[in-house]
């Protein structure tokens, strides 16, 4: 049997999300995690393989994909099963591209699967949160959403309640490309020292989230009534507030700059920064175009990939 999840990308609003901002994020179905489930031998327990990292897990030992398949077969009210897990993904690992909420989505899925049961997004998604809370700090959820949702979504934080998740209206197909820089980075490490710096002196970096938070309401607007020139500077203006955040990179920005000057309509880093991927917004014609020149500025991989009408 097998279960799977989408990888996603953040088009506009990260870092902010954290601090109570709006986000935009969208599911990537191009790239997927997979897990192929197995019977095996009574007494054997559960054993998670991802052959391509040459890893394996057990169900007791002090791991996030073992903590989240205890919690997982809790919720579930089963005990441990004699199960062969394999995973496999095609989304890039700490890239920002959501791999590890979607290899989690994915076991809770395979784990309710070989009891009979298929769980909700929202399960799904409230499952995976409770365990990157413990290994990744203060995740704001919006990663765990889109992949257990599996379609673009408005996604705000608020106090003392869920968080608001609302599928996205799109009067318009819109296409992007993305970029890796190949550079691999940690969400945890990048949050961690945003967050100590905003501690230090937080006005400047709350006026940073407050404009981040009018850009991403002005993209929703946009999604619904098109204009690409406006889209396009948006996402670009997201851009510079993230570097002024101190999250870009410069291989980030040669990229930002390689789209741009090659008739991209607007581009931004997605995801936690330091490394990981950029989109660019293109017109769909010019998007092999802008591919090529991103990977001549260095990027190690790039992928075109569509937001569609919904
Ligand atoms: O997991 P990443 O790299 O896509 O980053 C998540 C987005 C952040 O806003 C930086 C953190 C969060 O928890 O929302």
């Amino acid at each position: 049997m097998h279960t799977s999840a989408p990888g996603k990308l953040i088009l506009c609003g990260e870092h902010a999300v954290v601090y109570g901002h709006p986000a935009i994020a969208m599911p990537i179905h191009a790239l997927q995690a997979t897990i192929t489930s197995t019977a095996s031998a009574p007494n054997t327990g559960l054993v998670v393989e991802a052959p391509d990292l040459g890893r394996v897990w057990h169900l007791h030992a002090t791991a996030p994909l073992s903590d989240l398949a205890r919690r997982t077969l809790d919720f579930l009210g089963t005990p441990e099963p004699d199960l062969a897990l394999t995973i496999r993904s095609t989304i890039p690992i700490a890239s920002g591209m959501g791999s590890g909420a979607a290899v989690g989505a994915a076991l809770v899925r395979a784990l309710a699967a070989a009891v009979g049961r298929t769980l909700d997004p929202a399960t799904v998604s409230a499952l995976v949160y409770e365990s990157e809370r413990t290994f990744h700090g203060t995740p704001s959820g919006i990663d765990n959403t889109v992949v257990a949702y599996e379609q673009p979504i408005w996604f705000q934080r608020r106090p003392q309640q869920a968080p608001l998740i609302e599928p996205l209206h799109v009067e318009q197909s819109l296409t992007f490309v993305v970029a890796d820089t190949g550079v691999a980075s940690s969400t945890k490490a990048v949050v961690g020292d945003l967050r100590q710096r905003w501690e230090e002196y937080a006005a400047p970096y709350e006026a940073h989230f407050t404009a981040i938070g009018s850009i991403v309401t002005t993209i929703r607007r946009l999604l619904s009534e098109p204009n690409d020139n406006l889209l396009g500077s948006l996402l670009t203006m997201n851009h510079k507030r993230l570097q002024m955040l101190g999250v870009s990179s410069p291989e980030l920005d040669r990229l930002v700059d390689a789209a741009i000057a090659n008739g991209a309509l607007g581009a931004k880093m997605s995801g936690a920064g330091w490394g990981g991927v950029m989109l660019a917004f293109v017109e769909s014609e010019r998007a092999k175009q802008v591919a090529t020149a991103l990977g001549a500025a260095g990027a190690v991989q790039t992928w075109i990939t569509r937001l569609e009408r919904l």
